[in-house]
Formats: C-alpha cells, sequence, structure tokens
C-alpha cells in the first residue's frame, strides 16, 4: 500500500476497496489459524504519548499473531522525554534501533508527520491530538461495509464533539472518497465540526445540526463519540453529555429505519448499556474488526503479498 500512514486523506478509493478485500480475506484466515507469519524476525514499535486501550493492544495482537515481536515505549515518565528529551531526538533514538514499523500516538496534531520525516521505518500515526486517527477510520469504514454493504449512496449522523474527537475527521475524509455520501454533524456550536475538516470534503455533501432530531430520516449509520474533556480549555471541562445527545433503546426504536450505531469507544455515558444488545449497536463489532485491520495494516507495510 505505502510507506507511512499519516492520514486518511491519502487513500484512494481504488485502494481502500483493494484493502478492505484482504481484510475479509484475513478474517476467513484467521478463523481458520491459517495467517502468514511474516512479522517472523521483525519488531513493531508502540509508542503511545497519551492513554490508548483499544489501538496499542491491537496493534501488539496483531504484530504477535503474525509471528512477530513488539517493544513498547512504555510510560512517557519513565523515558527521557521526562528528562527534557525532544520529540524529535526521541524519534531519532528509536528509529536508530531499528524497528520495523513505529506506532505513534500523541496529544499535538502533526506530530506524527514529523515523526515519519524523521525516521526512515514506516510511521502509523495512531491519533495526533485532536487532528486524526487514520487506522480507527479504516476500522470504522470496514465496519460500516461489513454491517450496511456498502459504502457508496450512505447517509451518516456523527454525534457529540466532533470539534475536539480526531475520529470523526479521519472518517469524513475516507468517506468523501465515495459516491453520494451525506453527512449530517449533530453538535451543540462550540463542539461542531472544524472548518479544516468541512473545507476537505469535496465531494461529501454535508450539514450541521444541533439535535439528533433535526436529522431526516432515513438515516444508515449514527456514530457517536465522547466529549473530549482532556483537550478542552478548562472552562468548558465541566460539560456533561447533554441529554439530548445520549442514545437509548426508545430512540432506536422510535427511528423507523433504524441505523447502526457505532463509537470509536471509548464511551463516556453517551450510549445506553441496554442499546449493546440490540443488533444496530456495532461498537464491539468495530473493536474486533480494528484487529484484522491492523493486521492487513502490518503486512503490508512490512511488504509481503
Ligand atoms: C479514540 C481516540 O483515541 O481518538 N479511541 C480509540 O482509539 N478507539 C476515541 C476517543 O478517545 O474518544
Amino acid at each position: 500500500m505505502r510507506g507511512d500512514i499519516i492520514s486518511a486523506k491519502d487513500f484512494s478509493r481504488v485502494e481502500l476497496q483493494d484493502f478492505f478485500d484482504k481484510v475479509s480475506a484475513i478474517k476467513k484466515e484467521a478463523k481458520e489459524g491459517n495467517l502468514p507469519q511474516c512479522g517472523k524476525g521483525k519488531a513493531l514499535m508502540t509508542v503511545f504519548l497519551e492513554p490508548s486501550t483499544r489501538t496499542r493492544l491491537s496493534f501488539q495482537l496483531a504484530m504477535i499473531r503474525l509471528g512477530g515481536e513488539i517493544v513498547d515505549f512504555g510510560q512517557e515518565s519513565e523515558t527521557a522525554i521526562a528528562k527534557g528529551e525532544s520529540f524529535e531526538d526521541t524519534i531519532r533514538t528509536l528509529d536508530e534501533l531499528s524497528p520495523d514499523i513505529i506506532v505513534l500516538r500523541s496529544d499535538e496534531p502533526y506530530s506524527t508527520s514529523r515523526a515519519a520525516e524523521i525516521a526512515r521505518a514506516p510511521v502509523i500515526n495512531a491519533g495526533d491530538g485532536s487532528n486524526e486517527h487514520p487506522t480507527q477510520a479504516l476500522l470504522d469504514a470496514y465496519t460500516i461495509l461489513d454491517s450496511v454493504g456498502r459504502l457508496d449512496d450512505l447517509r451518516i449522523a456523527m454525534v457529540g464533539d466532533l470539534k475536539y474527537g480526531r475520529t470523526p475527521s479521519s472518517l469524513c475524509y475516507l468517506m468523501a472518497k465515495f459516491n453520494n455520501v451525506t453527512t449530517y454533524f449533530v453538535a451543540p456550536e462550540d463542539l461542531q465540526i472544524r472548518d479544516d475538516v468541512t473545507g476537505s470534503l469535496d465531494r461529501m455533501k454535508w450539514h450541521k445540526c444541533d439535535r439528533l432530531d433535526e436529522v431526516p430520516e432515513p438515516i444508515d449509520v449514527l456514530y457517536v463519540t465522547r466529549l473530549q474533556r482532556e483537550r478542552m480549555p478548562y472552562i468548558m471541562r465541566k460539560q456533561t453529555s447533554p441529554e439530548k445527545y445520549m442514545i437509548t433503546p426508545e430512540y432506536v426504536h422510535r427511528s423507523p429505519h433504524a441505523p447502526i450505531i457505532m463509537h470509536p469507544l471509548p464511551r463516556i455515558g453517551e450510549i445506553s448499556t441496554e442499546v449493546d444488545s440490540l443488533p444496530q449497536a456495532k461498537y464491539f463489532d468495530q473493536v474486533r474488526n480494528g484487529l484484522f485491520v491492523r493486521i492487513a495494516l502490518i503486512i503490508d507495510l512490512l511488504g509481503f503479498k
């Protein structure tokens, strides 16, 4: 596919279709216990300068499932960053140790593209502040394809903190590659999608709404996100998820054409746990698909066909 994975904008439609076919093949091979052991003798380095559960562990497990090894950077407080080492020197140092892939998460927008300029090893952006999370977008789009059966002709509603979240922007960049996709951005004004994101959505039709009940039916996908309190100015942090944005079984049953319900997780009360057992709930499928998507990415970056 490519060297570094930095932005969801960098994928073409043809590449995405080809990639999702590979993910489906890997899913089947994993079920049959038949994954290629192309990771043998290779090392993947995970560098998470922000908290992570799903992304870090699924990259690590993906490499292990391919017979490879992992090295984890550990807590920032236990490394030379805590002594004041610069980001550039840290990346240079990690790269000098010759990992085969570096998976990097940081709280600073565009830091992973800076890292990719420094490192010879391919760098995967595992989240750069509020900017992007391209591998989450790949697993989100794959889950839509798997559940709805198509990526063209879709109507999507994105709900929650669209300003500070990085998964809505990346998913929009991917979905903008497909035909006839309309997205409704549902958020209060101070958490609405950023202009730099909508400015890059040439082929996508989009509308901003304040409430979920303003979104005209039918909707195929409801994509819910949490408040990113850690990125908000202090004064905004006390905000609680307003009730009008909470997804309950009543909402799902009221909706005549019940959309699938997605969330990158973690959820902090945005979706009632009573929704979990409904067939529309896909957020744990996203987690499962994330492993297969990351296996496919690693196979690609290691140059294995
Ligand atoms: C997301 C992230 O880190 O951006 N989580 C994830 O990787 N699945 C979403 C979030 O933290 O809200």
